[in-house]
């Protein structure tokens, strides 16, 4: 179904997110034919160029980033037209009259901040000012959303002098990917697997997502930023809310973002020694994180594994082994349930102890699956073995049907029809800082190196340890 028309203004229109990210997915749903008619996208940044040269810039982009789409040349020509191009100042006075005269007030007018989060306030202030922006207008902002607890509030403090939280989407792109938004269909969509969903049934969860590839180009925010602000305080936070939340009684924005905002408030501050950090050794002709960086004194996270303790009465009792890194040994995100063994074998102690495990495969390789326990085939007596129950998404759905959309795709369409359903709310992005924030603190004050590890490898020896020592162990990452 199209969108309704909308006017949709890029600050930061010739950078890097814009050129990969933004413009690709509004690319790909115009070939979708979600967004038509009279709509405009307004590129605005400091370069100066004009409309033209702004529209073969993003044709190059989406020629790199648009994926298959992207060789639609009639479409792709028809959508050009829509871009436009503002050479702005965001600090000063140029291109604000021009911009203004741009922007049609009968419509939806959309605003992304694609741009360093020192200058949300002068964008904030600035819209307003030039009559851009009234109780309707819609801002989007992207992570890094402050770099500690007290960073994000005067980030809140400074959006909400000139918008409400109605109007800003804090986009976790996580939330975006279909598997992800699927946790919640499982979960809520079924009547099969939530009886089962609390400490009494389940041992132990694991949260994995594991990266193959390293900082690349990113080394300067990385460095000043490591897994847990990058990965675990957002990405690994929301997956661990969906996962972890009571069943909201809508599938609204509020109602879902109450139910994740007390799961973070549930959480009990994580115990130095149930968290492991490490950092990437160079190896097969690659350079190690150190290198990549340029900074031989690092002590940067590249990795982390940790385990979480939900205090209320579903959780209680059932820990969540978080781990997420760069360099690993292969690119592979999942969430696995490992329940409980089955109270009483009727089987006898030969047939061994087993348990069921409900895996969700976020990427690649999109599915779910679930270990079950049956009879090993043979005349041999009751013996038992572990089976998966596989349902590959691609082969369930049809190829057609599983080409999921780019998680920017589904988040810059709900910010045109209004539903922050799938965006972190002020006071969660808080709550989720106000966890890892001693976490980090610690590490700041031992000022002591993270563990190194093998590029390849799952990471340190120690995360490896932080499950035996609780009679536990990782599943292995493949896709
Ligand atoms: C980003 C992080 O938010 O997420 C990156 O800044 C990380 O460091 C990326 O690589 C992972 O996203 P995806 O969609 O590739 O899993």
């Amino acid at each position: 179904i199209p969108v309704d028309p909308f006017d949709l203004v890029v600050f930061g229109g010739t950078g890097d997110l814009a050129r990969r990210k933004i413009l690709p997915a509004l690319f790909r749903r115009y070939v979708a034919g979600q967004i038509e008619g009279d709509v405009r996208l307004i590129g605005a940044a400091r370069s100066e160029m004009d409309a033209t040269a702004y529209r073969e810039m993003v044709r190059e982009a989406i020629l790199e980033f648009g994926g298959d789409e992207a060789g639609r040349k009639t479409e792709l020509a028809a959508f050009l037209k829509m871009l436009d191009y503002v050479t702005l100042d965001a600090k000063g006075t140029q291109g604000w009259a021009d911009l203004a005269a741009k922007m049609r007030t009968d419509r939806i007018c959309a605003f992304y901040f694609s741009v360093a989060p020192s200058l949300f306030g002068d964008l904030a202030k600035r819209l307003h000012k030039h009559g851009m922006a009234d109780d309707e207008s819609r801002i989007v902002v992207e992570k890094p959303f402050g770099r500690d607890l007290e960073t994000a509030r005067a980030l809140n403090r400074t959006l909400a002098r000139h918008f409400h939280e109605g109007q800003i989407y804090r986009i976790d792109h996580y939330l975006g990917k279909e598997t992800v938004q699927n946790l919640m269909a499982i979960r809520f969509g079924n009547v099969l697997f939530e009886p089962l969903w609390n400490s009494q049934y389940v041992d132990h969860i694991q949260i994995t997502v594991a990266e193959s590839v390293g900082v690349g180009g990113r080394g300067d925010y990385y460095d000043s930023s490591g897994a847990m602000r990058d990965m675990v305080q957002n990405h690994m936070m929301q997956l661990l809310c969906l996962i972890a939340m009571e069943p909201p009684a809508k599938f609204e924005p509020d109602a879902v973002r109450d139910e994740k905002l007390k799961v973070i408030r549930a959480l009990d501050p994580v115990e130095p020694e149930n968290v492991v950090r490490g950092q990437y050794e160079g190896g097969d002709a690659q350079p190690g994180y150190r290198a990549q960086v340029e900074n031989a004194d690092s002590l940067t996270e590249s990795f982390v594994a940790l385990k979480a303790h939900i205090s209320n009465w579903r959780w209680a009792g059932t820990p969540f082994y978080l781990r997420t890194g760069k360099r690993l040994k292969e690119r592979a995100s999942e969430i696995a349930v490992m329940f409980k063994d089955a109270p009483h074998s009727i089987f006898g102690a030969d047939a061994g102890r087993h348990h069921n495990i409900l895996t969700i495969r976020l990427q690649p390789n999109e599915g779910i699956e679930l270990g079950v326990t049956i009879k090993e085939p043979g005349p041999g007596g009751m013996r038992l073995i572990d089976v998966p129950l596989d349902m590959t998404f691609a082969e369930a759905l049809g190829p057609e049907e599983a080409d999921f959309p780019d998680a920017y795709e589904r988040l810059i369409m709900d910010v045109i029809r209004g539903n922050q359903t799938l965006f972190m709310r002020g006071d969660e992005v808080e709550a989720a800082w106000a966890w890892t924030d001693p976490v980090i603190a610690e590490w700041d004050a031992q000022s002591d190196a993270p563990l190194p590890y093998a590029s390849g490898s799952s990471g340190p020896d120690d995360a490896l340890m932080l499950m035996h020592r609780d009679g536990r162990r990782w599943r292995e990452i493949r896709p």
